[in-house]
């Protein structure tokens, strides 16, 4: 299925606040003209305000089964296999090329030439990241604040803030002081001063 959303968000800063200095990126501002949100309440099992979800957007069920949040954006091109629930948590950000799979089929020759299936809720934290390309697997549970590193296979469920990536997905590091002090390798942040 497609659905067009619409983008509303933008590189800016909120009203009153100062932009950050000297980082490629802003804040992500929302856009408060939301003439599509209706649609997406009537496509999503649950939309929490001031989503944006992207097209193409794939989905088995047409999203039926796919909670969200509020403040959650989806980039272009995610995939649900949404055959049982996939919950995405407040402020989550899922990008490009990123499949959700709650379904699997047996190893057992003989089951799936009986198209035996199984199907496992998928359950994402609050303010997660999900890098680009990445495939979660059924029955998965990502903690709050993590970050999934692009290309990434969750095949475990991966704890609360915490930067993790890989095929198969593992857990590197904690979130913690690097993090205030640098937004990407070796650049800094300057949004604190
Ligand atoms: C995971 C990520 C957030 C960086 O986390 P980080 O802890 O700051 O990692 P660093 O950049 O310091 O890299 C540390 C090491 O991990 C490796 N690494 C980083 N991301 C990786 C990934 N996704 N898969 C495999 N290895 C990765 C780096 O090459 C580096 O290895 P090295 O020490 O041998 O050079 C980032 O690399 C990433 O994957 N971002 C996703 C970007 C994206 O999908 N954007 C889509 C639009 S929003």
């Amino acid at each position: 299925m497609f659905l067009e959303a619409q983008a509303g968000w933008r590189l800016s800063s909120r009203k009153g606040r100062k932009a950050p200095k000297g980082i490629a990126v802003g804040r992500l501002g929302f856009d408060s003209r939301m003439p599509r949100q209706k649609l997406l309440r009537e496509v999503f099992a649950e939309v929490g305000t001031g989503c944006t979800v992207e097209t193409p957007l794939n989905a088995n069920w047409g999203c039926k089964h796919v909670h969200l949040g509020k403040g959650i954006y989806i980039n272009s091109n995610v995939t649900f296999v949404d055959d049982e629930h996939i919950y995405i948590g407040d402020y989550s950000m899922v990008s490009p090329n990123v499949v959700f799979t709650t379904s699997g089929h047996p190893v057992l020759p003989i089951l799936r030439e009986h198209h035996y299936v199984y199907n496992l809720p998928i359950h994402i934290g609050r303010n997660v990241w999900i890098g680009s390309g990445s495939q979660i697997m059924p029955g998965i549970t990502i903690g709050d604040n993590s970050v999934i590193g692009a290309g990434s296979v969750v095949t475990h469920d991966i704890p609360a803030n915490v930067v993790a990536f890989g095929v198969p997905c593992q857990v590197i590091r904690e979130i913690g002081e690097k993090d205030r002090e640098f937004y990407y390798k070796d650049r800094k942040l300057d949004v604190w001063e």
